[in-house]
């Protein structure tokens, strides 16, 4: 069977290089990749010049699904630099969107918990959540989220708390407790922020997977155990790497000085896209073995 062909945009950041070499998503699909710094295609999101490239690539390899992982991901930066970091994770993907939506192809569009509106107290974020962003990181998303409602009749929105691997990453929030834990330096991990992460394993299953044609809309993807990264940091300690001689002082989020209040419940349930696909995602605890093996390699 002939397999369909997808656009990886991002290809160099942690979800899109983990996708674009994948088999899971090789074997799926025919992969074109794209980002500035590497990639079949050299794409900058604020150059239009650039952007005819993917014009001409969508012209001659009719594309099922553009995946966007591209973007910038530093909440604190959006902050500083509203007006350049929007060029990018606005403006510039709006310009994407504009040539998918020529070449009708499936915009798959990866968006933040931080597009939702922030929550008190310790509860799971549905699809029905409030979109009401309060950072400046979360209006980029939900801006993109919004022209992607109003322009396309198919498209997906993956929205995810944080990201993470089974094989080492230094963005994956496993490998930023393992590392200090295995170097023995001491650690200060926040207590009053819950999460529930993906394994960027996990998304390409999603993504390769057969009953993923049928959707359209807005998904979570997400683990059901919510941890702290406090609890995270001493379940790893106590149950794999008791001899690790680290500190851990716990701390709150407040004490970081930010330009804005950031939301402490990151946590997602993404009930609607396991019972669509009939999908389960890994939890942190099943993986745990394998992934401080790689690490400790
Ligand atoms: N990481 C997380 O925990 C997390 C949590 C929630 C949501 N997300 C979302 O998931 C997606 C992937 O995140 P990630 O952590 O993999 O991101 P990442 O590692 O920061 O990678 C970002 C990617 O964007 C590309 N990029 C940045 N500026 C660009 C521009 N002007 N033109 C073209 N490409 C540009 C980068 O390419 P170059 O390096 O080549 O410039 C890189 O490939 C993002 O949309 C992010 O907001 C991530």
């Amino acid at each position: 069977m002939k397999r369909s062909n997808v656009l990886i945009v991002g290809c160099s950041g942690f979800l899109g290089s983990h996708l674009s070499e994948s088999t899971t998503i090789l074997n799926a699909f025919d992969v074109t990749t794209a980002a500035r710094s590497t990639g079949d295609l050299r794409i900058d999101l604020t150059d239009p010049r650039t952007l005819a490239t993917v014009r001409d690539h969508l012209k001659k390899r009719s594309t099922h699904y553009v995946i966007i992982a591209a973007a910038i991901t530093d909440v604190e930066a959006c902050a500083s630099n509203p007006k350049q970091t929007r060029a990018i994770n606005v403006e510039g993907t709006f310009a994407l969107l504009d040539e998918i939506k020529r070449a009708q192809s499936v915009p798959i569009f990866f968006s933040s918990d931080y597009a939702l509106e922030p929550v008190a107290r310790l509860t799971l974020l549905n699809e029905e959540s409030p979109v009401q962003p309060q950072t400046e990181y979360g209006k980029q998303k939900a801006a993109v989220e919004k022209y992607l409602r109003e322009n396309f009749g198919k498209y997906l929105i993956f929205r995810t708390s944080k990201l993470m691997s089974r094989t080492p990453h230094p963005k994956s929030i496993l490998q930023a407790i393992i590392r200090p834990l295995t170097q023995n330096q001491d650690i200060r991990p926040f207590h009053d922020q819950w999460m529930t992460p993906v394994f960027v394993e996990d998304i390409a299953e999603v993504l390769a997977h057969p009953k993923l044609t049928n959707l359209s809309g807005t998904f979570h993807l997400a683990t059901k155990r919510v941890f702290t990264r406090n609890e995270l940091t001493r379940l790893i300690r106590d149950q794999y790497l008791p001899q690790s001689r680290s500190q851990i002082t716990p701390m709150s989020l407040t004490e970081i000085p930010t330009l804005e209040k950031r939301p402490h419940y990151n946590t997602l349930d993404a009930s609607k896209i396991a019972e669509a696909l009939d999908f389960r995602f890994r939890e942190i605890e099943e993986e745990l073995p394998a992934v401080l093996d790689l690490a400790c390699r």
